[in-house]
């Protein structure tokens, strides 16, 4: 079975191709590596013994889509390619949503002209916004995310239910992600920033390989047991096993059609100074921070509801903290930078 996946160079991409090459799915990547390295299929190559079609190109050439749908016959898609930058999405709005939103209007319309039917695409916690209680669940009401970036997610959502509509065979699943962290047990892929990151994780690694001098806490007054935020983290490799169990899901319910949405996360909240605590702990390395302010547009608290990907897609988050905190640094340690 054919598999699209674009944006399968970047760092939840590859996990993911390496899950579907591991369960005997053929994989064709369309990237156009603004944020990623041909590197990372090579190693997922290695890693797996197979090999993955690659292609260069940008979810907005309509015409390099669509004769990529024809020359290898897709079965189904999963769509990652966006830039996910949130503090970055307010600077340069309209690029987040010419290739968020207008890259998946770009691949629904060529989807649809080949009849292709399945489609998984990542979202995010962020489209459940400012307004909804964690645990998160499906069936809350989408809320309004602050960033142009989360606004993008919502849209596209959006636009999958609207779609489902006029294209009663269109069968998508909406992903959304917690904080995805750690990297391929062999520590041959992972996760790649350019420049600082912006996120936890990269952060600490890149202190405790010595690219950084300490880490900012951004805040330790919010109402939490110890000040500071807590946010459901899991490890990429599950997120990647929850494509994999998603698509299962797709080809073993040959009757639905529609959008169905899973929150893919373990269902636990950890705050920033347990992840601080649980890498030095699982590395012997420690990690010199400061406390800031508060970053704009942070949350106090949230996590998943895990219930339903549990039940319907028969997937559960595996891997402890202590794992995921052990992946990173082996994939940091041996890839200071990155696939450079
Ligand atoms: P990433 O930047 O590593 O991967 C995105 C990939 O898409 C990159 O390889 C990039 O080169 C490619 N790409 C971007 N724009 C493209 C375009 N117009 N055409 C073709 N390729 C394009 O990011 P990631 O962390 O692997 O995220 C993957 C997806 O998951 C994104 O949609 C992101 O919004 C979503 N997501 C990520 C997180 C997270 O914390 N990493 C959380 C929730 C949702
Ligand atoms: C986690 C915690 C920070 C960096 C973002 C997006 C979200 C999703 C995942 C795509 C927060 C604190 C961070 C640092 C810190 N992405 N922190 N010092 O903000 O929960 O989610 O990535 O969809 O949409 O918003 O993740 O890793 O940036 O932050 O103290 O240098 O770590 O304040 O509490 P976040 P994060």
């Amino acid at each position: 079975m054919n598999v699209l996946v674009t944006g399968g160079a970047g760092y939840i991409g590859s996990h993911t191709v390496l899950s579907l090459l591991t369960e005997g799915y053929q994989v064709i990547v369309y990237d156009n590596l603004c944020n990623a390295s041909e590197q990372s299929l090579k190693r997922v190559e290695a890693l797996t013994g197979k090999t993955v079609t690659f292609i260069q190109g940008d979810v907005n050439d309509k015409t390099l889509l669509s004769s990529t749908f024809k020359q290898h016959k897709i079965d189904s898609v999963i769509h990652f390619a966006a830039l996910k930058a949130v503090g970055e999405s307010s600077q340069i709005p309209l690029q987040y949503f010419q290739n968020n939103v207008s890259g998946s209007l770009s691949l629904l319309e060529i989807m649809a002209e080949n009849q292709i039917e399945k489609f998984i695409f990542s979202s995010s916690a962020t489209v459940y916004g400012e307004e909804n209680q964690a645990p998160y669940v499906e069936s809350y009401k989408l809320g309004s995310p602050s960033s142009p970036y989360g606004a993008t997610k919502v849209m596209v959502e959006r636009i999958m239910n609207d779609f489902a509509i006029a294209m009663p065979s269109f069968k998508g699943v909406s992903l959304r992600y917690f904080n995805p962290i750690g990297a391929h047990e062999s520590g041959q892929i992972g996760e790649d920033p350019k420049g600082i990151p912006n996120n936890l994780l990269p952060f600490v690694a890149q202190v405790a390989v010595g690219k950084r001098e300490k880490l900012t806490i951004f805040g330790d007054d919010y109402p939490t047991h110890d000040g500071s935020c807590l946010r459901d983290y899991l490890h990429v490799m599950d997120l990647a096993e929850g494509h994999v169990a998603a698509l299962q899901w797709l080809n073993n319910n040959p009757d639905f059609y529609g959008v169905e949405a899973f929150n893919l996360g373990t269902g636990t909240g950890t705050s920033v100074f347990e992840i601080v605590s649980a890498f030095e702990k699982a590395t012997d390395i420690t990690i010199p921070f400061e406390v800031s302010p508060r970053r704009a547009g942070d949350l106090p608290a949230f996590w998943a509801d895990a219930s339903k990907a549990n039940k319907a897609l028969h997937w559960q988050a595996k891997r402890d903290l202590t794992t995921m905190m052990k992946d990173t640094w082996r994939w940091q340690s041996a890839n200071p930078n990155g696939y450079e």
